[in-house]
């Protein structure tokens, strides 16, 4: 009941993001990783969409070790015998297939009455579930769906064999507490809901896919979809080492249980970065460069008494070294002291204290001093500790 399924689509909906696509081999080191890494389900891809991705899913499929592998796929019998074929080498493998459930999308992008979505959802799990008995349905724009008719394609969904129910968020336009009311509702109302797990999908439209996605969780979905470093369409979904963080730091208030080593967050958000050439922004929570660095005098003294005073999880549980302490213009003497002993040097108070005069001038100048900065203030000569 406490253990939540993460269900990693880097390589799909991430791979989605403009500019983000891999290529084959690219697609099998990040799934290596993930796999290593301990993911439950690695989404390879959307194996109709090309034949490098066909092949992509294929290759996935037959070295992962330990995950699932899925496809995704349209409610469309070509999709779903392409990603039957894709994933057959897999020692455990998912069949996703969506389709759109909102007013607008049913209108305006499907052309289809309600009636003929409820039969296409029915046709597409019903087909799905020849290839594999694990099959995900998502209701593709489910946020925006009206109560009823999202019951009713869930019931049918589940009626017809799936596994996962998944109720994305599709244009990020969700608030916690409506994404929350939407599972609440879901496990009230729909007979057999009981048969499936279901599964949070959440964008960053409005910066809000983590807490949605946590918000659904505590209403009662065990499956978690997310990405690396957070990519994926327009601004991104879910981040993987965000909601991970999450739940291993507050798990008085998230007790659910996960199977990701967390120390290789780092490797793996270096990793995507280095292959899809999209840097991370500094202040990004978890993995950006700035996550475990101080600047301030106040901050830094703090970190050197107890780190516990300015930050609520250690650089290590991420798979870092150690955090740092940046020295510039908000920097204090402790932290200048300490920098300076750790490069050899014990320049007694006097000479400390004109040395701590120049680092202020020099930072006034600068966005931050370095070693070289340091060493070139204090001179070569000074005394060593
Ligand atoms: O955001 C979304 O709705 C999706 C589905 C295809 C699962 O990515
Ligand atoms: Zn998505």
């Amino acid at each position: 009941m406490d253990r939540v399924i993460i269900f990693d689509t880097t390589l799909r909906d991430g791979e989605q993001s403009p500019g983000c696509s891999m290529n084959h081999d690219e697609k099998l080191r990040m799934a290596a990783l993930l796999d290593q890494m301990g993911v439950d389900v690695i989404e390879a891809g959307f194996p109709i969409a090309s034949k490098g991705d066909w092949e992509a899913v294929k290759a996935i499929a037959g070295t992962v070790k330990n995950a699932t592998v899925a496809g995704l796929c349209r409610a469309k019998r070509g999709d779903i015998e392409s990603a039957a074929e894709a994933l057959a080498p897999a020692k455990s493998r998912r069949i996703h297939t969506f389709l759109s459930t909102s007013p607008l999308h049913m209108k305006h992008k499907l052309q289809m009455e309600p009636e003929a979505v409820l039969d296409a959802i029915r046709d597409s799990v019903t087909l799905a579930r020849q290839f594999t008995d694990d099959v995900e349905w998502s209701a593709e724009d489910g946020s925006r769906t009206e109560n009823d008719f999202l019951c009713r394609a869930v019931e049918t969904a589940i009626a017809a064999g799936a596994t996962t129910i998944n109720i994305p968020d599709t244009v990020g336009y969700a608030l916690p507490a409506d994404y929350a009311a939407k599972f609440t509702l879901l496990l009230n109302k729909v007979p057999n809901i009981d048969k499936a797990i279901l599964s949070v999908h959440c964008h960053n439209d409005l910066g809000l896919a983590v807490a949605n996605s946590l918000a659904g969780v505590m209403a009662g979905a065990r499956q978690i979809e997310c990405t690396i470093n957070g990519i994926g369409e327009r601004a991104g979904n879910a981040a993987l080492e965000e909601i991970v963080m999450a739940m291993r730091t507050r798990a008085d208030s998230l007790p659910y249980k996960n199977n990701i080593d967390t120390t290789m967050i780092t490797k793996l958000s270096h990793a995507l970065s280095d292959i899809t050439g999209f840097s991370v922004q500094p202040n990004k929570a978890i993995v950006g460069a700035n996550a475990f660095a101080h600047e301030s005098g106040i901050h830094q003294d703090g970190m050197l008494k107890n780190a516990q005073t300015y930050e609520i999880m250690t650089p290590e549980s991420v798979g870092l070294n150690k955090s740092e302490l940046v020295l510039g213009k908000h920097s204090g003497r402790h932290a200048f002291r300490a920098r300076l002993e750790q490069l050899g040097f014990d320049l007694g108070d006097n000479a400390l204290q004109d040395a701590f005069v120049r680092f202020k001038d020099l930072a006034d100048q600068k966005k931050s001093v370095n070693d070289d900065d340091l060493i070139a203030l204090v001179g070569p000569d000074a005394p060593r500790v």
